[in-house]
């Protein structure tokens, strides 16, 4: 799981494990932050982690190797990008590809990148939600895994709205990765068939 952040969808994921909801574990935690509050949810449940900062390496392509050399030696079969700040580039890509999942706090394809609860509200959307969705090479255009639509209402603030959000993707992004873990998910163009 690589991670930027507070992380909770990290905990979503290692909770959903340690219940035996998913047959898997979480074998690696990756931050590009060295104070990410993730990183102490990781120690919380004897799961390694490693910081990466890409402003120590001398390009994008090197810091990427980093992280995939991490990964391999802990045989990751799944990426799962919770609150990954980052646009995932060639290298990563590359090796994982498919096997990549991020979660979105939008209903995609619209409301793409960041502070997105807040431009959905701008926007006077009545439906928000969330979105687990494969990576692909642009930012937040991968194909979509699953969704959780959330009504706006009308006191909504960027915060309340961002909380019920955060609700719903705790409950997709273990599902999502249960799905992954037991092999049901088939992309097929820009479907993704669940089997
Ligand atoms: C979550 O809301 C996630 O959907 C969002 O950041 C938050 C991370 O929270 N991700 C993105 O906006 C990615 N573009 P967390 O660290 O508590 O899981």
């Amino acid at each position: 799981v690589l991670i930027s952040g507070r992380g909770s969808n990290l905990q979503a994921v290692i909770d959903a494990c340690e219940k035996g909801d998913i047959t898997a574990r979480v074998a690696v935690v990756i931050s590009d932050k060295a104070d990410a509050y993730g990183l102490e949810r990781a120690k919380k449940h004897n799961i390694p982690a490693a910081v990466f900062e890409p402003g120590k390496f001398k390009d994008k392509n090197t810091y990427e190797l980093e992280i995939v050399k991490v990964l391999k030696q802990h045989h990751a079969g799944l990426v799962c990008l919770a609150g990954y700040m980052r646009i995932v580039g060639d290298v990563l890509l590359e090796h994982f590809r498919g096997k990549i999942m991020n979660i979105h706090p939008a209903l995609l394809p619209a409301f793409p990148g960041l502070h997105v609860q807040k431009a959905a509200l701008d926007h006077g959307v009545k439906i928000a939600g969330a979105t687990v969705h494969f990576v692909d090479e642009g930012c937040d255009t991968g194909p979509i895994i699953l969704q959780a639509a959330v009504p706006v209402r009308e006191d909504d603030t960027e915060e309340t709205l961002s909380a019920r959000i955060l609700e719903e993707e705790h409950k997709i992004y273990p599902r999502a990765v249960k799905l992954f873990a037991e092999g049901k998910l088939k992309i097929e163009g820009r479907r993704v068939r669940i089997t």
